[in-house]
Formats: C-alpha cells, sequence, structure tokens
C-alpha cells in the first residue's frame, strides 16, 4: 500500500515537473523520434514516456493515458527501481575514480565486472611465461632486441589501462607516471626513445635481450569506436610494413583487436598474439599460434549481472544464489568471484587460457554449471528487464557476454529487451529508453565511463 502511494505520488510530481519544464532540455531523450523508429519492441506498445521526456507535440495528449496502476512495475518509482551497470564501471576517465553516486544511486544499485588488475597481471605473465619458454626462436631477427607491438582498447577506460600497465610492468617497459605506471600510447618506438616506456630487459639462460615496445595506439575509429578491431588490423599492417621484422610478440588488450591482428597478419608470419576475453574464436586460434588470451569469466560476470537485479526484484538478500546458495542450489565459489562492498562491485576473477588448458574453455557462451538451475517461476515471476550493450558491434559483449545472457535470463525468469549501441554516442542508446515505467529493472553498459548521468537523469524524472 505505502509503495503505491509513494508512485501515485512520484506520478502526480512528475506531471508538475513537466509543467515546470516545458520541452526544456532533457537531453537523452529528445530524439524520441528516432527512439520509436528503433525499438519497435521495447517502445511501440506504450508511448506515455516518449511523451513525457520529448517534445513531440503530437503526444501532447499522453500524460493522460499514463495511468500507474497498469503494468507490473507501475508501483515503483524508475530511480528506486533496481539498477547494475556492467562491463564499464562508473568512474572518472582520466584519473580512474570511481563515480560512488552512479554507484550508490539507489539502495539496489550494484556494478559487476571483474578483477582488472589480477587479469592484468595474468596477461603480462602469460607473455612473459611465453617469450622466456620460447626463446630459441621469439627474436626473428636474431638483433637481441624482443620487441612487441600493442593494441589500446580504450586510453580511458579502467580495464584498458590495467592491461596496459599489466604487460609493461611484467615485460620491463614500464615508467612512472603521477605515481602508477604510464599507460598512454607511444605512437612508434622503434628506436627506444619514446618517453612513456623503457626498455625492459630479460635475461634466459644466462643471456640477456632488451625487450622493446615497437609501438602502441589506442584503436579508435574515425567514428569514434573504441577497441576497434578493423583499426587494430590497419594497424599491424601499416607497422609491419615499415619495422615488420623487429616485431617477436603481439599484445592487445583485447580478442577482438588481436584476433584482427592475428588473421591480418600474425598468423601467417608465426607472431604470436596475445589477447583478452576467451572470445571461442580466439580460443580455438591457439591452436593455430595465437598465443593465447585472459578468461575474465564472462560466464560468472554475466550471471551476476542478472541475478543481482532478480535478488533486488525479489526483495531478498543481495548474496541469494551468490555467496549462498538459492532454493534452486545455484552459488558461486569464492575462488570465481569477489565482492567490494564499499564500491558496490562485483569483481570476476580471470583465468588465464593457453595451449596448455584452451581445450576446456572453445565455447565461451557456455553458462557456468554451478549457477545453471532454472528458478521457479511461482516463486520468482518474470520481470521485465531493460539492458543495453554500448556497441553491438564489440566483440567481446556481442560474441561471448550477450549470449550468455540470454542463457542466463531463461533460467533467472527475466525478460529481458536487449538494446544494442553505436559505441560512439550514449544518446544512441538513452534514447531507446523512450519509457522507463515499462521496466522492472536495468542493465547498463555505458558507452564511456563518466557517462552515467546520462542514464541516472533519464530514470530520475
Ligand atoms: C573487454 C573488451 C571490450 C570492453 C568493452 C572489456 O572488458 O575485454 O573486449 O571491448 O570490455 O567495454
Amino acid at each position: 500500500m505505502k509503495k503505491k502511494f509513494i508512485s501515485m505520488t512520484m506520478a502526480v510530481l512528475m506531471g508538475l515537473s513537466l509543467v515546470a519544464c516545458g520541452s526544456g532540455d532533457d537531453k537523452p531523450a529528445a530524439d524520441n523520434k528516432d527512439a520509436a523508429a528503433d525499438n519497435k519492441d521495447a517502445a511501440a506498445d506504450n508511448n506515455t514516456g516518449d511523451s513525457a521526456e520529448g517534445d513531440d507535440s503530437s503526444n501532447e495528449s499522453t500524460p493522460d493515458d499514463s495511468n500507474p496502476d497498469e503494468g507490473s512495475s507501475a508501483e515503483v518509482a524508475n530511480k528506486d527501481k533496481p539498477l547494475v551497470w556492467f562491463n564499464r564501471q562508473p568512474s572518472n576517465s582520466s584519473t580512474g575514480e570511481l563515480d560512488m553516486a552512479a554507484l550508490t544511486f539507489n539502495e539496489d544499485t550494484y556494478y559487476v565486472g571483474f578483477d582488472a588488475n589480477q587479469g592484468a597481471e595474468l596477461q603480462g605473465t602469460m607473455v612473459k611465461d611465453y617469450i622466456e619458454a620460447n626463446i630459441d626462436k621469439i627474436d626473428r631477427n636474431g638483433d637481441g632486441v624482443i620487441g612487441y607491438v600493442l593494441a589500446i582498447g580504450d586510453i580511458g577506460h579502467n580495464d584498458s589501462i590495467a592491461r596496459t600497465r599489466g604487460i609493461r610492468k611484467a615485460l620491463g617497459t614500464a615508467v612512472e607516471k603521477d605515481g602508477d605506471i604510464n599507460s598512454d600510447p607511444v605512437g612508434t618506438n622503434t628506436d627506444g626513445k619514446q618517453s612513456a616506456v623503457q626498455d625492459g630487459s630479460i635475461e634466459v639462460n644466462g643471456k640477456k635481450y632488451v625487450v622493446r615496445e615497437l609501438a602502441s595506439q589506442e584503436m579508435k575509429n574515425s567514428a569514434g569506436a573504441t577497441w576497434d578491431a578493423a583499426t587494430a588490423g590497419n594497424a599491424i599492417g601499416t607497422w609491419s610494413s615499415s619495422f615488420g621484422d623487429e616485431i617477436d610478440v603481439i599484445a592487445s588488450n583485447n580478442d577482438g583487436m588481436g584476433m584482427s591482428m592475428f588473421n591480418a597478419w600474425s598468423k601467417d608470419n608465426d607472431v604470436p598474439t596475445f589477447g583478452y576475453d576467451a572470445n571461442s574464436d580466439a580460443v580455438a586460434a591457439i591452436a593455430e599460434g595465437y598465443g593465447g588470451t585472459i578468461s575474465q569469466h564472462a560466464d560468472v560476470q554475466a550471471y551476476l549481472t542478472l541475478r543481482v537485479l532478480r535478488n533486488a526484484l525479489d526483495g531478498i538478500d543481495i548474496d541469494t544464489g551468490i555467496g549462498t546458495a538459492d532454493d534452486a542450489g545455484n552459488t558461486l565459489s569464492e575462488d570465481v568471484y569477489a565482492y567490494n562492498a564499499d564500491e558496490r562491485s562485483y569483481y570476476a576473477l580471470n583465468v588465464a587460457v593457453t595451449a596448455d588448458n584452451y581445450q576446456d574453455f572453445t565455447d565461451s557462451t557456455k553458462i557456468y554449471e554451478p549457477v545453471s538451475n532454472q528458478l521457479d517461476e511461482s516463486a520468482h515471476p518474470s520481470k521485465k528487464v531493460w539492458l543495453n550493450i554500448y556497441n553491438a558491434s564489440d566483440n567481446f559483449l556481442s560474441s561471448t557476454y550477450q549470449p550468455l545472457l540470454q542463457n542466463y535470463d531463461d533460467i533467472l525468469n527475466l525478460d529481458v529487451d536487449y538494446i544494442g549501441g553505436d559505441g560512439q554516442t550514449e544518446s544512441n542508446i538513452t534514447n531507446r529508453l523512450g519509457n522507463p515505467a515499462q521496466y522492472d529493472a536495468f542493465a547498463i553498459n555505458m558507452v564511456k565511463t563518466d557517462n552515467s548521468a546520462s542514464y541516472t537523469a533519464l530514470l530520475n524524472q
């Protein structure tokens, strides 16, 4: 009863604020014509939210239609609905500082990602171990310098920054900047003179080698999409044509870019390439000379992303089906995730995938067995979730994460609308959240980690 009262009050307040704001500067939803066209499934059958946020005069009468009793979510204000950020942690893209306002938006707000530092260290160590184990053949031109190139995903994304640092730390090429390892791209550094890195050294069997970051750049395309695989394919083309015989190793912040470089050049030239994500195609390529990758346990992350929403919607302890078994027997052990209460963040743990164990990782879309039990629909009734993927072309999110989410949504009785963004602008996505009132919960993957307010503004309306 109390909830209903609150929602009625909210409806009245929303109405009043609309009158007060008029068609004001409600940027996130301003282009609602696109929204309606783009998202027929999600928004076509209920336009009240669209009209409330936009200034499309043809919809003027619709606020009267918004009956707060309609639909399963009508009783809860949008700002109080469960919200999970995933894959891109709300944070300052220059300093990495967490955006605690976004992470504590309401009492049912969480972040789900993975332990970026642990994964970065694993990736760096994996590359270093490979070099040491293959020292006899790694220095292709025999000049005593082990040269590597590095594909950087997004210079403002903390996962990308951590991976760049992990590689430089392990290979001895790191230099300090503001108390941490410099993660800036160097451009080209064939002479070893760039200041963002230094030459490292490695000693194997009593012989010393120089390790040099020959080149690195952010793989961003001209339209602004980051982690861009095609850009990485072009970059290796440019690099290899000017100093190809110096390139002994390729490191990439993810498999999408890594595979693009592998297919464009390194496979044919027997240059080991290391990525991150353990996408199925990359794991399969290990049999053909791809050096290795890191599983960020997407099977656990996708589960957690939907599980925290399920628990909040059921009004039960957030640890249910996570650290504590649920009524269907689902539970996660501590070796696959960690929860940081201060950061309101769940972090999956990473595993290195190399020639030694890749057979266990061939299908990246397979759900994690300990959390594969169907929830009973009478105790956990179907709920509607709005979920976006920041870039529908992102290899990891589209080929690994989303298929996993789609497997778990059935198990958790969640009816999820999946929205794919263009990887460039937040509004391309927010325009398609025309009517949040239609949903019980939200799962958000921002284009840029600074942009949480583009979403919370919509939920606050
Ligand atoms: C993945 C990348 C992906 C990025 C998108 C990272 O965690 O490793 O492959 O492009 O997330 O945000």
